[in-house]
């Protein structure tokens, strides 16, 4: 059987920052902004996008695109014979059934929140009204099911359609509406009356801000530039791996870099401004979205639309999220395992009806078990594993693959990345990207479980 192909450029630019865009960049990143200190806080993340993020994902795709398979076939087929290069492959998997594990249920909760605020639910409330509706949802493991569940059979109905009809055709979709109601809401915040104090926080960098906590903000703006961008769990690499050979894959790696950057910067023009023009901190953490915010939508003239539109934009992201990274568990089963896509879909579906489970648990008849210390829940663990082990090193792995000679190779690796019209990989980032870059993901990485257990 023929293997399935995008339909055209635009789908694997629009596919990939799908991918991209998510979670991280419309609630992760606004949040760790806010505890960071502000526009200081983003300087720094745009500089790590830019070291990090443009090499090691044009590498990404280069494996996908030069292997034509999924990320555990493409090392089989590209390492040197009798090397063991492809045990990295199972980890990337490993890496993707993690992260949908914990995504699916938050994408669940995002779902339940557009729904409440389209019933008009929240108007009047306030931080205790909100508080007590988040904490309420967590306790009740059945509504977290129902709604994981919702958000689990979205995403495997559209796959269940194929890579072009499915995949490729709702993803554009979803992020075209996506760009447009952020920009709708960008514009709304900040010209709510008393905004210019919120948008001075985020756009005007703060040096005492930054020197305050410096080292703690350089590793999550490092962490965040892995996240925002899925790197080194293979879910780029499989869009590589559908992608044809007209375009170079360092300009193509730079226009979704762009987007998904522009989707966490239109974030926190919607975020600060509206938080400031109510007199709400938002330097909250990770109740941001389902404290803070609706706590800022019930007090604006017409807050149930706004917040069903903000929420709806949320969901957009999550759901492209979901779509391709699951689309690339699929792809695993079909490419190595030749299973048909259907039963692939369906076996999967399995699997994280129960998966996702632990991750429900741990905030109601599991939440006396701190996995990370602290008042840490499963989710936390199951985040940490991804963001900063698994991310940072399959990134490490494929970044040693396209460089060394006992690997694909530096050679290999740039006639691949450069095939096609556009920006050429510049060769004089060799010695950068083989030895320093490596060194700055390794200790990223330490200093990750140094944090957590120091
Ligand atoms: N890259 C995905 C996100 O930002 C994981 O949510």
């Amino acid at each position: 059987m023929e293997r399935e192909k995008l339909s055209s450029r635009l789908g694997f630019i629009l596919l990939s920052a799908g991918c991209a865009i998510g979670l991280g960049n419309v609630w992760r990143f606004p949040y760790i902004t806010g505890e960071y200190g502000g526009a200081s806080f983003v300087l720094m993340y745009l500089v790590f996008l830019l070291l990090i993020g443009v090499p090691v994902m044009t590498m990404e795709f280069a494996i996908g695109r030069g292997g034509k398979v999924n990320i555990v076939g493409a090392y089989r087929r590209l390492e040197p014979e009798g090397s063991k290069w492809h045990i990295a492959g199972p980890f990337a998997i490993i890496g993707n059934y993690l992260l949908l594990f914990y995504y699916l249920p938050i994408t669940g909760w995002l779902l339940y929140y557009f729904g409440t605020h389209m019933s008009g639910s929240f108007i009047g409330a306030g931080t205790a009204q909100v508080s007590q509706f988040y904490a309420t949802m967590l306790s009740r493991p059945g509504l977290q099911i129902i709604m994981m569940a919702i958000a689990l059979a979205i995403t495997a109905s559209v796959t269940f359609f194929g890579l072009a009809k499915g995949v490729e055709r709702v993803t554009k979709v979803m992020m075209l509406m996506l760009f447009l109601l952020m920009i709708i809401l960008a514009v709304h915040s900040v010209t709510l009356d008393g905004a210019h104090e919120g948008l001075m926080f985020y756009i005007k960098p703060n040096l005492e801000n930054l020197t305050n906590n410096s080292s703690e903000a350089i590793f999550a703006a490092m962490g965040q530039a892995f996240f925002t961008l899925s790197l080194g769990i293979g879910a780029m690499a499989i869009m590589g791996s559908y992608f044809n050979e007209s375009r170079s894959l360092t300009g193509e790696t730079g226009r979704i870099i762009v987007l998904d950057t522009t989707v966490a910067l239109l974030s926190g023009f919607i975020i600060f401004p509206a938080c400031s023009a109510f007199g709400i901190e938002a330097d909250s953490g990770p109740s941001l979205l389902f404290i803070t915010l609706p706590n800022v939508f019930s007090k604006m003239a017409g807050g149930s639309f706004w917040g069903s539109l903000f929420f709806l934009a949320m969901s957009f992201a999550a759901i492209t999220t979901l779509i391709t990274v699951f689309e690339n568990i699929v792809s695993y089963w079909i490419d190595i395992r030749k299973m048909p896509r259907k039963k692939a879909i369906v076996l999967n579906i399995i699997i994280f009806l129960v998966g996702t489970l632990p991750c429900i648990f741990g905030f109601n008849i599991w939440s006396d078990f701190h996995p990370l210390g602290g008042s840490s829940a499963i989710m936390d663990l199951e985040d940490f594993m991804v963001s900063n082990l698994l991310l940072p090193l399959g990134s490490l792995v494929m970044i040693l693959f396209c460089t060394s000679r006992y690997g694909w190779g530096w050679k290999n690796f740039v006639n691949e990345a450069d095939k096609g019209e556009g920006f050429k990989f510049p060769k004089k980032l060799r010695f950068y990207v083989a030895y320093i870059l490596p060194l700055i993901i390794l200790y990223v990485t330490i200093r990750g479980i140094w944090n957590i257990f120091a």
